[in-house]
C-alpha cells in the first residue's frame, strides 16, 4: 500500500496533569486529575496531517497494551493509515506532562516501544510517497537511514529536530526542510547566531517556529516572517507537531514552502487554544475561517 505522507516517529500515551507550577528538584507539588490522551511527536504529526485531508501513514512502534490500543484508535479515527504500525514486546511509550496556567508544558518521556523502531520498518514504505517527515523520539539511526533512503528515492524530506539529537552533516544535507523551534535552532547554531546560518548546515530550506509570534521561512532567496493570529493559549502541548503535520500535508498537496508554513502557523495557533495534542488539531473545515 502506498501513502503520500510517511511520518516516522514516536507514539506515546500522554499522562497530563495541570499544576500551578512545576515541581523543583526535591519538591512535591499537588496538581489536578490525570488526563490520559494520545500523543507522541510522530503520532501527533500524522494525526494533524490526516485531519487536514492528507493521505498519511505512521511508521511507529507501540506495545501490546491498552495505551497502544488507545493510540491505534486515535490514529484510525483521524484517518491515519496504521498498516506500518508495529507492535513490539516493550510497553507503549509514555509522556509525563505538566501543564501550567500559562499553557506551557514540561515533558518527561519514557520511550519504551519507540526504542524498537528500526530502519527496516521504513525503507519498504517509501514507494509512492511524496514527503517523509521524521522526528526524534525514536532511534537516531532509524531517522538517519529513513532520511537517506527517502532522499535517494526522490521523496521530499522534512526533519523536525525535536527533541534535539546529534544528526550527522550527511543527514542535514539530505533534507529539503529542517524544522526547528528557537531553542533547537540555538542548540544547533549557538544562541547569538543568525538563523539564516541553518542553511549552511546543509538543508535546502529551514523553518523556525517562534511560538506565539509565528514562524520564519528561510531559503537561499531570503527569510520570510509569518505572523501568528493572536490566541489565548490553554495548552501548547503538541503545537510543534501540529505545525509539522500541517506543513507536510500542504507540501504533499503541492504547496510551496511559504504558503505551507502560513497554513501550519494557523494550525498551531488553533491547537494551543484546546487541551491535549491530537485532540487539539483542527480539521480542514475548522481551519477554513482562520
Ligand atoms: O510534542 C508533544 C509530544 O511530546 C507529546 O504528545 C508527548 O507525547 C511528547 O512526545
Amino acid at each position: 500500500m502506498t501513502h503520500e505522507v510517511l511520518v516516522v516517529g514516536s507514539a506515546n500515551a500522554d499522562l497530563v496533569v495541570q499544576a500551578d507550577r512545576r515541581p523543583a528538584a526535591g519538591e512535591t507539588v499537588l496538581g489536578g486529575d490525570t488526563v490520559i490522551s494520545p500523543g507522541g511527536k510522530g503520532a501527533n504529526t500524522a494525526v494533524a496531517a490526516a485531519k487536514l485531508g492528507a493521505d498519511v501513514a505512521l511508521v511507529a512502534a507501540i506495545g501490546d497494551d491498552p495505551y497502544g490500543a488507545m493510540l491505534t484508535e486515535s490514529l484510525r479515527g483521524a484517518g491515519v493509515h496504521t498498516d506500518l504500525l508495529r507492535t513490539v514486546s516493550r510497553p507503549t511509550g509514555i509522556a509525563y506532562i505538566t501543564v501550567t496556567p500559562d499553557g506551557e508544558n514540561s515533558i518527561l518521556v519514557s520511550p519504551g516501544a519507540n526504542g524498537e523502531l528500526g530502519p527496516a520498518h521504513v525503507v519498504d514504505a517509501l514507494t509512492g510517497a511524496k514527503v517523509l517527515v521524521a522526528s526524534l523520539e525514536v532511534p537516531l539511526h532509524t531517522v538517519e537511514s529513513a532520511v537517506a533512503a527517502a532522499a535517494g528515492a526522490g521523496v521530499r524530506t522534512v526533519l523536525n529536530l525535536s527533541p534535539t539529537a546529534k544528526v550527522s552533516s550527511r543527514t542535514l544535507a539530505a533534507l529539503d526542510v529542517l524544522l526547528v523551534n528557537e531553542h533547537e535552532a540555538a542548540w544547533l547554531l549557538g544562541s547569538d547566531a543568525e538563523l539564516a546560518g541553518l542553511l549552511e548546515l546543509g538543508p535546502r530550506a529551514a523553518v523556525v517556529t517562534l511560538g506565539a509570534r509565528g514562524a520564519l521561512v528561510i531559503t537561499p532567496s531570503g527569510t520570510t516572517e509569518i505572523a501568528s493570529p493572536e490566541v489565548q493559549a490553554v495548552d501548547t502541548t503538541g503545537a510543534g507537531d501540529g505545525f509539522a503535520g500541517a506543513l507536510t500535508a500542504a507540501l504533499a498537496g503541492g504547496a510551496e514552502l511559504e504558503p505551507a508554513a502560513r497554513r501550519a502557523v494557523r494550525v498551531a495557533a488553533i491547537s494551543v487554544t484546546r487541551p491535549g495534542a491530537q485532540p487539539s488539531y483542527p480539521s480542514a473545515d475548522e481551519l477554513a475561517p482562520w
